[in-house]
């Protein structure tokens, strides 16, 4: 029985975009590969842990020993996580839809063919998965994701507070050689002290295990 840093425990990460359904064929979304929710998958079943992956529709394989569900909506994958808990540590990487369509049309919405008018799509906020599960009282030890375009840390900040995390990783999606569909990354990791902690950049996969050997070094010491 050989003792890794992620023994014993059950780590659930969310990866990839949600799809919000506006009609049977359209559908609302962010940019996200699932990439890197994947790779932090990879390298918690390699840390030991039992590992649950929930990840939006993405074009990727399923790594070895990861219980994969798919879902397609923020709130189905709001449900899926739901299910899956309790957990000893949650890693929140997916794009999630802040806003879905109030309505979902039951058939192909039509062009109005009497105006050259635009078209009014009102939308609701969807549940924040993150926020929910941090806010339960069997809370998880809580990561999150903080991409951001502008004032990354600043920003980060005030996410790590506002959702209650123990960990939020912030990184700056206006380089394009960084995050979304890129095969790098660059991340600084703020804590609850907001003490900061930079990993330079290189592929996914080698952020993935630094990232996850920080994260079960905290998560030990917790
Ligand atoms: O507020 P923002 O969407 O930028 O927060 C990003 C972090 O929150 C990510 O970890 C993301 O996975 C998570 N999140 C979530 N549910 C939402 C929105 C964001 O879990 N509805």
């Amino acid at each position: 029985f050989e003792h890794r840093a992620l023994t014993g425990r059950h780590v659930l990460i969310t990866a990839g975009p949600t799809q919000e359904n506006i009609d049977p064929v359209r559908y609302i979304t962010n940019h996200s590969s699932g990439k890197m929710g994947f790779a932090l998958a990879e390298a918690a079943v390699e840390a030991g842990a039992k590992v649950t992956l929930i990840t939006g529709p993405v074009h990727l394989p399923t790594p070895d020993r990861v219980n994969r569900i798919d879902v397609v909506s923020a709130r189905d994958m709001l449900a899926a996580c739901e299910v899956a808990m309790p957990c000893d540590l949650l890693i929140a990487a997916a794009a999630v839809a802040d806003y879905r369509p109030e309505v979902v049309a039951q058939h192909k919405m039509k062009k109005d063919p009497t105006s050259g008018e635009g078209l009014l799509l009102q939308l609701v906020r969807n549940p924040d998965i993150l926020a929910t599960l941090a806010g339960r009282p069997d809370r998880p030890f809580s990561v999150g994701f903080a991409a951001e375009t502008e004032n990354l840390l600043e920003y980060a900040s005030r996410k790590l507070r506002d959702k209650n995390l123990d960990l939020i990783v912030a990184n700056d999606v206006a380089n394009p050689t960084i995050g979304f569909n890129s095969e790098e990354n660059a991340i600084t990791v703020i804590d609850r002290d907001l003490a900061q902690t930079s990993f330079a950049q290189t592929s996914k996969g080698k952020i993935a295990r630094q990232l996850v050997a920080f994260i079960a070094d905290r998560l030990n010491q917790a």
